[in-house]
């Protein structure tokens, strides 16, 4: 059977959705800044729309970090693939993620970066599958709760493909 997508949230349902987001954002953080960190690469597309929704002064950085697995040693569950250009000293940092899963990367990622001393830090993230949550994390900003299904666009991947759907869907007849 031929690959095929089944959508799950329409364009234009993601869109709305990131607009009412970036309002909320905008209003919560009235007369702050905001430095926005993009985890890649999946985070990427959801946070150039959520930037541009935002209407409070925005920064923005990037960072790749990849997963050991679930048990590891001193180090933590995450390596950083590519770290952030600036320092997070004083900063209001909203950390924008493509899907929040069993939480383990999010949880060690917030652990470190809570180290280089920001104001403020908080989560937002496209998609939540709550039934999978391992590690307790705070997630401030939810745009989408799922139930427990292999997705894919709007940044997410399958094997590197699909990113580039402007929509969220289900991969169906895969190997
Ligand atoms: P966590 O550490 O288990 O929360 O995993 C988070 C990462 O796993 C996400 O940032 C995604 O890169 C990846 N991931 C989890 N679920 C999916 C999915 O349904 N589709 C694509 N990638 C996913
Ligand atoms: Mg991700």
């Amino acid at each position: 059977m031929a690959e095929t997508i089944r959508v799950l949230v329409p364009e234009k349902d993601v869109d709305k959705k990131i607009c009412e987001i970036g309002e909320q954002i905008s209003r919560d953080y009235e007369g702050k800044e905001i430095h926005l960190i993009c985890v890649l690469k999946g985070g990427v597309f959801f946070m150039c729309e959520l930037a541009k929704r935002i209407t409070v002064p925005v920064s923005m950085d990037f960072m790749s970090v990849s997963s050991y697995g679930a048990d590891t040693k001193s180090s933590g569950v995450v390596k950083i693939v590519k770290d952030l250009d600036e320092p997070l000293e004083g900063k209001d940092v909203l950390i924008v993620e493509d899907i929040i899963d069993s939480g383990r990367t999010l949880y060690h990622l917030i652990e470190l970066l809570q180290k280089r001393n920001p104001a403020s830090i908080r989560l937002c993230t496209l998609l939540d599958k709550p039934e999978r949550r391992v590690k307790q994390v705070n997630v401030d900003y939810v745009c989408f709760s799922i139930p427990d299904e292999f997705v894919v666009g709007y940044g997410l991947d399958y094997a590197q493909k699909y990113r580039n759907l402007p929509y969220v869907g289900v991969v169906e007849g895969a190997e």
